[in-house]
């Protein structure tokens, strides 16, 4: 994967390609496989059906010229590709995909099914999607189809085989994006004919039996058994809660239907495009479902990072114009989590969106420490959205690297920077590690959805508080699916998974760090359930503790915590703990609130910023990690052996230790800027 003749082509089509020699035809072949774990690339999205094709060539030789190696195209162009039903024309296509690789790009394939054709949908029909209350979401806009449809999968498979055996064996061809952005505006969830026969015949595999689906669900409350598999309808309107574990299960359905109908168009393509890469791109902080399965079906995972778009949802005003570094860093780390391969950012926000609540313009250098950052995180190649800002249709007013009139952008600037540094610093191997594993489960999310107990309930939002917490001590944090095997760490975390299989509970038992479990784990069965024993149920092999009592408290409102290291305010979640164990911090009344041994510990609530930053310190600390005190746009990530420091902050920071053989930037890390250095 690493070999050095191989690293010394890419560098020098790299450097090639920085240097401006557009014509010198660096063929994608040339610039070797995707599976080359080191290497670092540019890329950016392209719609060739939307400008003349007279630029076409002029596009990708200046691609070229600026440093971009990768080109991703075609992922909405379903009615041009086949305007009637079975008559494809695949001229157009053709033409674009030589052009771009006969200028030295690597084409990935985007199969178009978030936009089937209008005479697909007028003759049927039925695989629309369905809202909640039975409207009907129409042919318009784009992702107007129903995961479940058995019929719209027919369709999807047979566009991907045409494609795929069009151009799967294109020299130029390096990859294959499914889709686009499943579950992306409101989309995972449908409530029509195709969901319901689907949930059916899911359920009818899962349970066998209507008596152990009625057990399971604990239709004993309220009248609510059902006769047959055939009396279950959805979970659309009711006047109260549905059962937990029916809506948790429509959830688990809705996220298999996800993976479904991505294995389809998988299967298909794979025989007929051999030694080319199968991605999809994932979304920040979209939790719909399960990334796992498809994450781990996928030759490389990818993900759209628009760190202003996803800061304008939140009230925090300091980070309009940069996006919240722990929010970025938290999706890069998941994603990395996802798939051992390098991952990809397929769209890369390069300057102001259209379509969050405010669109502010990045900071002069965000694009560029965007970009490192990603990188750093263990990107292997980072591609914008879009080359050119687009003159027509609903996104007209998302920037590019280009202007509308072709001229460069501000972001343009920036990403040609980048790539001229690509080409000076080479490829930098990956990581094998970080210092910390952070546990993750999707279910977790959904149950909190479905019962979070009073407001203010949100585990993603609680996940991603510890992770802060760790990443403002310097720490390096790799997000793991809770089952996966943690020895070596030196710290494990659980910010909190509510059911504990037996695969999580051995993982945890065979860890030989120091493992801090956070509350409501091992609150529920499978079945949505109070565990018999109480919680952290399973959990208590390995931590003897017992939750007697749960709270939510009014936001807001917290109780003071004390502890040797740990101090802060109890927000939210509350848990009244039984246990012989050492107490390690108490709530004002006296009772515990986090307790534990040399190897584990229970923490039964959730806290502000200064609690859940004391408790982590501290247990880095007793971990043996060592921990900085960072200023709060700033973050620092190791890739192989390189060390990043991006600052995302108002004001300059100054790297504490002294012996530095900087590869970017220098001592001092100025606002927006990036240093990186290796150990002297
Ligand atoms: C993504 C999507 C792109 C484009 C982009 C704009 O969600 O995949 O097609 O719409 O947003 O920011």
């Amino acid at each position: 994967m690493t070999d050095p003749t191989r690293r010394q082509v890419v560098q020098a089509a790299l450097v090639l390609a920085a240097a401006g020699q557009a014509g010198a035809k660096a063929s994608a072949a040339m610039l070797g496989p995707d599976g080359d774990a080191d290497a670092l690339r540019l890329g950016c999205c392209y719609y060739p059906e939307q400008w003349d094709e007279s630029r076409w060539k002029q596009d990708a030789t200046d691609m070229v010229a600026r440093g971009l190696s990768r080109v991703r195209i075609a992922e909405f162009a379903w009615t041009l590709m086949e305007p009637e039903a079975g008559r494809y024309d695949w001229g157009w296509l053709d033409r674009a995909v030589d052009t771009l690789s006969g200028a030295g790009l690597g084409v990935v394939m985007g199969t178009p099914t978030a936009c089937p054709p209008e005479w697909m949908v007028a003759r049927y029909p039925e695989i629309l999607p369905v809202a909640k209350d039975g409207q009907v979401k129409g042919f318009g806009s784009r992702r107007y189809y129903s995961f479940s449809s058995l019929l719209y999968r027919r369709e999807c498979a047979r566009i991907a085989k045409a494609m795929a055996d069009r151009y799967g064996r294109h020299k130029g061809v390096v990859g294959w994006q499914i889709d686009n952005e499943y579950g992306c505006h409101d989309t995972t969830y449908s409530y029509g004919a195709a969901d319901l026969a689907g949930f059916r015949t899911w359920l009818r595999a899962r349970y066998g039996t209507i008596a152990r689906l009625n057990k399971a669900w604990g239709t004993v409350v309220w009248s609510q058994q059902s006769p047959s598999f055939e009396a279950i309808g959805l979970p659309t309107s009711s006047p109260y809660d549905f059962p937990p574990d029916m809506l948790l299960d429509y959830r688990r359905f809705a996220s298999e239907q996800v993976m479904a109908f991505h294995k389809v168009q998988a299967d298909v393509i794979r025989p007929l495009s051999p030694g080319r890469f199968i991605t999809t791109n994932f979304m920040a902080n979209f939790t719909e479902f399960d990334h796992y399965p498809v994450g781990q079906a996928l030759d490389m995972a990818s993900w759209d990072s628009y760190p202003l778009g996803v800061a304008a949802g939140k009230d925090d005003a300091r980070w309009d114009r940069t996006g919240n570094p722990d929010l970025t860093g938290w999706n890069h780390d998941l994603v990395r989590g996802l798939n051992p391969a390098p991952f990809w950012i397929m769209e890369q926000q390069p300057g102001p969106v259209n379509w969050a609540r405010y669109n502010p313009a990045p900071l002069p250098g965000m694009v560029r420490l965007w970009t490192w950052e990603a990188f750093a995180h263990g990107a292997g190649t980072v591609s914008y959205f879009r080359w050119r800002q687009g003159q027509v249709g609903p996104e007209q007013m998302h920037s590019g690297l280009n202007r509308p009139d072709g001229h460069i952008s501000a972001g343009g600037e920036e990403a040609a920077q980048v790539a001229k540094e690509i080409a000076r610093i080479g490829p930098i191997p990956k990581s094998a590690r970080g210092d910390v594993a952070l546990l993750f489960d999707y279910e977790t999310v959904w149950m909190t959805e479905i019962q979070p107990n009073g407001s203010g309930q949100d585990h993603l939002v609680h996940a991603q508080s510890w992770y802060a917490a760790l990443r403002k001590i310097g720490l390096n944090v790799d997000i793991v699916r809770a089952g996966t095997p943690v020895a070596g760490y030196k710290l494990v975390v659980v910010p909190s998974v509510w059911t504990i299989d037996e695969k999580i509970r051995a993982e945890l038992a065979a860890a030989n760090g120091l493992v801090v479990i956070g509350p409501r784990s091992g609150s529920k069965t499978a079945d949505f359930a109070i565990p018999g024993d109480l919680p952290p149920g399973p959990l208590q092999s390995l931590v003897p503790v017992k939750v007697k009592q749960v709270a939510i408290a009014r936001a807001g409102t917290g109780v003071p915590v004390t502890g040797t290291g740990i101090t802060g305010q109890a927000m939210g979640w509350r848990e009244w703990l039984e246990t012989a164990l050492p107490v390690l911090a108490h709530y004002d009344d006296g009772e515990a609130a986090v307790m534990g041994s040399a190897r584990i510990w229970y923490v039964g609530c959730q806290g502000d910023a200064a609690f859940t930053g004391s408790l982590l310190k501290t247990a880095s600390n007793r971990a043996g990690l060592k921990t900085y005190d960072l200023p709060d746009g700033v973050r620092l990530q190791r890739r192989g052996a390189l060390t990043f420091a991006l600052n995302y902050g108002p004001r300059s920071w100054t790297i504490p230790e002294a012996r530095r053989r900087f590869v970017l930037g220098g001592k001092l890390v100025g606002p927006q800027q990036v240093s990186a250095w290796r150990d002297a």
